[in-house]
């Protein structure tokens, strides 16, 4: 059944519900259900399913309201107080609301739910950064009247302190909006933030080393020499919200890709046509592939439909240039979600790496998430730029990648053992081939890129094991 429009608090729980059936059963329905202008129920859905199962007619008061906002926060002022409602659902309540209105101040949506302002600047703050909502400059206060957020304090009491103030206000991190610090405190707070800004710069140089960069910064920021990228593959938010950044998206993939260079983007359904509008204006339409799951579908609310797949819309920049054959599905076994809420599976971005480029291409994702293409590439041996404008993912990421290359140390040492190991063989580059296979779940064209990594004696062995066998 399709959520209503304003059904912006969770569900009863199916006892709660039960018991209110039960009472409407005995005693009829003592607090009408409230409808705006347009007939929209705003609050007493329960109410009014409970009647619809009982068959009796469900009382109901029409209220005018004169904003989209003003029916948001009579909804939360009417059930906020009645319902217990636990942290998570509190917090999912937030971000609802804050999707719908998200020019509300803090303080203000947290004393109609219930919390504290700075519970809700926390579920902003991840919002933003998702590019779920914009970043305002003025919010909403309870009297209507819009007011400039918070800024960044210091006071000085002296012209020494005041000097200092100005050099380090820039400094300081952004949990600091809002607040007045001494200038001692705010000393402290923007050492540590720079300290903090240098370990996570010094992480990505090291992987700059490695090929493999990563960037916190909106895709729109991201500076790559125009013609120099060979596939563009990312997973964009399926959200409408998400929509217009397409064209932004396809605009720079049309400057930063080779001639002949692909886009391949996993998108999802409902926004499907607009999606693939916005990539038309700048690319030119390939194929679209598919990305399917065994198991357990995902429910898609709005249509109702137990989904298994996924498209993944192919795009070039002119004519699309003749590609060895490839295969346009995808079917993997696994979902894995340990690095981030919408990641895909390694082994499935894998198939799309694979399918549009080859080792020593430079291969971009505008939207890492988990940056699974980034470790994709990392064992495929491609070259990697990638971004996100949520530095907890990008953190994540060269987090995950530092484990990708621990991960490798130890298969090469091993690889090195194996090829020293095999020479009384009588196949022993097969031997290798299928102990790598084996122990590392790795394949034969990762095997290449591990062959390429070891040292020249051991290249030098391994090709003297190739000539013995043949
Ligand atoms: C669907 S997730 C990507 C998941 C990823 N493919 C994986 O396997 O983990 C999309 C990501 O895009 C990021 N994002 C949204 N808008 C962005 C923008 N303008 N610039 C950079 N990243 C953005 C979000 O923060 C989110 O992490």
């Amino acid at each position: 059944m399709k959520t209503p429009p304003y059904q912006i608090l969770p569900d009863l729980l199916p006892q709660q519900y039960d018991d209110l059936r039960d009472s409407i059963a005995e005693n009829g329905v003592d607090i009408p259900k409230v409808v705006d202008q347009e007939g929209n129920t705003l609050d007493g859905f329960h109410r009014q399913r409970a009647c619809d199962e009982l068959g009796i007619f469900c009382p109901s008061e029409v209220r005018q309201f004169a904003t989209e906002a003003e029916k948001c926060e009579f909804i939360l002022r009417a059930n906020c107080r009645r319902r217990m409602l636990n942290r998570k659902q509190r917090e999912k309540l937030i971000e609802t609301y804050l999707v719908r209105d998200p020019q509300i101040a803090d303080n203000s949506l947290g004393s109609l739910i219930g919390v504290s302002k700075n519970t809700v600047a926390k579920v902003r703050e991840h919002l933003v950064a998702i590019c779920q909502i914009d970043k305002f400059e003025k919010l909403r206060g309870r009297d209507g009247k819009e007011r400039p957020t918070k800024y960044k304090r210091i006071i000085a009491n002296t012209p020494k302190e005041a000097e200092t103030a100005i050099t380090i206000i820039g400094d300081l991190p952004d949990n600091c909006e809002g607040k007045t610090l001494d200038v001692t405190t705010a000393k402290r707070r923007a050492r540590r933030n720079q300290s903090q800004k240098e370990i996570d710069r010094e992480n990505a140089e090291l992987w700059d080393d490695q090929n493999i960069r990563l960037y916190h910064r909106r895709f729109q920021d991201l500076i790559i020499e125009p013609s120099s990228v060979n596939l563009i593959l990312l997973d964009i938010p399926y959200n409408k919200i998400f929509v217009p950044q397409v064209s932004d998206l396809a605009r720079l993939a049309a400057r930063w890709l080779v001639d002949g260079g692909l886009l391949a983007m996993y998108s999802g359904i409902i926004c499907f046509n607009e999606v693939v509008r916005r990539l038309d204006e700048h690319l030119k339409w390939g194929w679209m592939g598919t990305s399917a799951w065994m198991g357990k579908g995902n429910l898609v609310q709005e249509r109702q439909v137990v989904n298994n797949w996924k498209p993944v819309v192919v795009y070039s920049k002119g004519p699309w240039r003749k590609l060895r054959r490839w295969c346009d599905t995808s079917i993997v076994n696994t979902q894995e979600k340990n690095w981030h809420d919408w990641q895909q599976p390694l082994e499935d971005v894998e198939h799309w790496v694979r399918q549009f480029s080859k080792p020593g291409d430079l291969v971009v994702d505008p939207c890492g998430g988990g940056f699974t293409t980034a470790v994709a590439c990392y064992r495929l041996g491609r070259r990697f730029i990638g971004c996100d404008c949520d530095a907890t993912c990008v953190n994540k990421g060269l987090q995950r990648l530092a484990e990708e290359r621990a991960r490798r140390e130890k298969l090469l040492g091993e690889l090195k053992i194996w090829i020293e190991d095999s020479e009384g063989f009588r196949n022993p580059r097969w031997t290798v081939r299928e102990t790598w296979n084996q122990c590392s779940g790795l394949d034969a064209q990762q095997l290449e890129v591990y062959l390429r990594l070891l040292p020249e004696s051991h290249r030098a062995m391994w090709e003297s094991l190739g000539k013995q066998s043949a």
